[in-house]
């Protein structure tokens, strides 16, 4: 049931992504809540306030995640229905069944030693870096930020190394504008599933996949397919969104970079000041009230779309002096309540560590623009930069081996390129360093 709603402001084109604190201003004169558009001719309810955004998060006897009645109205090639129709998962699902899919999730990841994780995102994070380690340029976003989680996941899921580029090119085609591309990409990703799943139900190794699979859970196999891919889809976009945000934090900031070398801010309180200020997830959070709701002074009807804009809700103005928070209260970056992030020790595990990695194999690592002037993806959903070009002072990849590099200024963790002691890394322990290709 999509309601049509008069005022609605957009929030999917360059408005919004050039500047979301303006539209949010504009959005706090209808209240906690206001009318929004998520793409052309679908709307919905955005709430800014924070209170608001947390009694709907933590009530979920009244705010239902399922948005089954809701998208019946929407026609159904909507492009909207990738990240917002049904499936089998934790994601679209309450209760029970919720808390049965989300249970295979957090009893995997709990299974990941922290420092079997950090060594494999490092050994990612060098393959990655002897790519372009050699030219003195980069763009951290095509090249590094959004290709890392996806080479990451290819070998915590158990699929071999030679496969990382195969899903880091799908998964970058599902979001092409070209619509032939787009298909191709999905035929593709849905090609790489399958043969995952083949690979596992042959032999279980010590991997995501096989733990999914085996969990007492006991999912059906279109329940594994969903479980694998909502890890892979809800982990991708936000982890490349925070490294890049807290990247263009880091290299635009004297107070950071200088601390490159002298200790006085890190790629943590870089990462801090993402969450707060810039969440990678900027409004998510699609919920349905089982009834008729009202929010401040709005009615919502029931099963109407209800987003959380986490951006706007930690940034709400705290009453004292009109401006944002200053109390320094916890933000929503990771959402709250039964459907909050389940991975957030490990996802800034792997931010950080991917940030450290970075510069500290190029330690005179310097924007190529001012940040002002930063182009960011338009979409009601994410606050993510287009590009980050940067430049550095090359250095020579050496072979394969104990460590890819020539001169590594300031490393003090060289990485394992073949280690074999962890059950995660080993999953890429062969991959060759420097035989990632960036998709096109
Ligand atoms: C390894 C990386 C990550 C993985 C595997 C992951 C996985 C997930 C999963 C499976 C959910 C659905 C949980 C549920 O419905 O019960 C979720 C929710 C969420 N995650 Fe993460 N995540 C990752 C990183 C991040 C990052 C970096 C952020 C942003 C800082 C983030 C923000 C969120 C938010 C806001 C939600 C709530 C979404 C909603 O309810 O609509 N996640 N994540």
């Amino acid at each position: 049931m999509s309601t049509y709603l008069p005022l609605a402001v957009p929030l999917y084109g360059p408005d919004f992504a050039a500047d979301p604190g303006r539209v949010y201003a504009r959005l706090r004169a209808f209240g906690p809540v206001a009318p929004v558009e998520v793409s052309p001719g679908v709307s919905g309810y955005l709430v800014t306030d924070r209170d608001a955004a947390l009694a709907v998060l933590n009530d979920p006897d009244v705010w239902s995640k399922d948005p089954r009645v809701w998208e019946s109205g929407l026609p159904a090639d909507s492009p909207v229905k990738p990240m917002m129709g049904w499936r089998p998962n934790a994601l679209f699902n309450d209760g029970a069944e919720h808390r049965r899919y989300r249970s295979v999730i957090t009893d995997s990841f709990s299974r990941i030693e922290p420092h079997d994780l950090r060594r494999q995102v490092a050994e990612t994070a060098d393959g990655l870096i002897q790519d372009f380690a050699g030219t003195g340029e980069v763009d951290l976003v095509g090249q590094y930020a959004r290709p890392l989680p996806l080479v990451l996941f290819n070998a915590m899921f158990g699929m071999p190394p030679e496969d990382g580029p195969r899903l880091v090119a799908a998964m970058g085609g599902l979001f092409e504008s070209e619509p032939e591309h787009a298909i191709k990409a999905n035929e593709d990703f849905g090609r790489y599933m399958d043969e995952l799943i083949a690979l596992k139900v042959r032999q279980r190794g010590e991997d995501l996949t096989s733990w999914f699979m085996d969990h007492p859970a006991g999912l059906a196999p279109e329940e594994l397919a969903h479980q694998v891919i909502l890890t892979m889809a809800a982990g991708q976009e936000p982890t490349t969104n925070l490294i890049s945000n807290a990247l263009s934090r880091m290299l635009s900031n004297p107070d950071y970079y200088s601390s490159l070398s002298n200790g006085a801010r890190t790629a943590r309180d870089a990462i801090d000041d993402v969450l707060r200020h810039e969440p990678p997830m900027a409004n998510y959070s699609a919920h349905y009230p089982r009834r008729n709701m009202q929010i401040g002074s709005t009615w919502i009807a029931a099963d109407s779309l209800v987003l959380i804009s986490y951006h706007a809700a930690n940034t709400t103005p705290d009453g004292y002096d009109g401006g944002e928070r200053t109390d320094g209260g916890a933000h929503l970056a990771w959402s709250s309540g039964p459907h909050a992030c389940p991975v957030k020790q490990p996802a800034l595990l792997i931010a950080i560590t991917a940030i450290e990695r970075l510069t500290s194999h190029l330690g005179d690592l310097e924007l190529a623009v001012p940040r002002e002037s930063l182009q960011w993806r338009p979409g009601p959903f994410h606050r993510a930069l287009a590009h980050l070009p940067a430049r550095f002072g090359p250095i020579t990849p050496q072979k394969t081996g104990v460590t890819p590099w020539s001169s590594s200024p300031s490393s003090s963790t060289p990485p394992a390129a073949t280690s074999t002691e962890s059950p995660v890394s080993s999953a890429s322990a062969g991959r060759r360093p420097g035989s990632y290709s960036p998709a096109p």
